[in-house]
């Protein structure tokens, strides 16, 4: 992954002591997400995946916004009479990164340093966690503009947001901050915008500890688990604790219990096995 800070990239990567820092870099148009930018979005992830500079990969946007949603120029007025193939090969890309980052094989952590409106809110949810500023200020504004929220965002905002909040803010339209959103489930957690990066890199720091075959397993078990019944998620968590067993050549189980009961030199209850 090359770290290009050119204006006219999209998405630039910086990384950092075993983060890599996903800047969406459309700061004049408040990150905006074009079809270049979508585009450019599919690579960095194929390339992340890979690099080992990339413990956890943290989303952010550059300057005044996280994102303020599809570009609705580029992404829908721009497309509009160029025929249906056009429009659909345009989804597949905004969607096509979305899904790899809900599933993607290390951490993610969406850091939302201001606006995340419509479109926003999928790669909001497809990170494992987020963490706001409580000067962000999100909405669902589709309605404000005749339309309802597509790009699978009605779907992410009911897998953490309750009935009543989801409907509230889907058919009023009307923003909230950071700490309505912590308190509706949507972010984590909400502090300063000024103490965001610190309380990010906190978490990151946590993350990096772990075992990474481990922490992948472990998220996807759940956001797969969730939806199946009780005896078929009961397998399949064991199917994939097996899987991961296999995958980890590092073995970190065994390694785990040694350095408990044989070296005594850390409590599981407290904190993680020396990797
Ligand atoms: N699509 C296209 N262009 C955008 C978008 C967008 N979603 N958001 C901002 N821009 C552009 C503006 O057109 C403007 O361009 P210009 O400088 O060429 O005129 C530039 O970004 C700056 O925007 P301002 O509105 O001047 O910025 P301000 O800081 O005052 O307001 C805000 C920021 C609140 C985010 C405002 O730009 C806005 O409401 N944007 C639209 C948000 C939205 O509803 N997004 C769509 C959600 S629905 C969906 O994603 C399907």
């Amino acid at each position: 992954t090359e770290t290009d800070k050119s204006k006219a990239d999209p998405v630039v990567v910086d990384f950092d002591g075993g983060i890599a820092f996903v800047t969406l870099n459309r700061p004049e148009k408040r990150n905006a997400m074009n079809p270049a930018l979508n585009r450019r979005m599919m690579e960095v992830l194929d390339d992340l995946e890979g690099d080992e500079r990339c413990g956890v990969l943290v989303l952010r946007g550059a300057g005044s916004s996280w994102s303020a949603g599809m570009d609705l120029k580029e992404y829908f007025r721009d497309n509009d009479g160029k025929g249906r193939h056009v429009t659909l090969k345009s989804r597949r890309q905004s969607g096509g990164w979305w899904n790899r980052l809900m599933f993607f094989e290390k951490p993610t952590i969406a850091m939302v340093n201001g606006w995340c409106f419509g479109g926003a809110f999928t790669p909001l949810v497809a990170c494992d966690l987020a963490i706001a500023a409580n000067e962000a200020t999100f909405g669902l504004s589709e309605i404000n503009w005749g339309i309802l929220p597509g790009g699978n965002v009605t779907r992410a905002v009911a897998e953490v947001m309750n009935h009543r909040d989801s409907l509230y803010y889907i058919m009023t339209g009307e923003t909230f901050g950071g700490e309505k959103a912590r308190e509706m489930g949507l972010v984590n957690e909400s502090v300063p915008l000024a103490e965001l990066e610190t309380r990010v890199r906190q978490i990151c720091a946590s993350l990096l500890e772990k075992n990474p075959v481990t922490l992948k397993a472990a998220k996807d078990t759940f956001k797969r688990v969730r939806n199946m019944p009780w005896d078929l998620a009961d397998d399949y968590i064991y199917a994939k604790l097996e899987q991961m067993l296999y995958l980890d050549k590092t073995r970190g189980r065994d390694e785990g219990l040694k350095q408990f009961l044989d070296d005594k030199t850390y409590r599981p209850g407290l904190g993680a096995y020396k990797r």
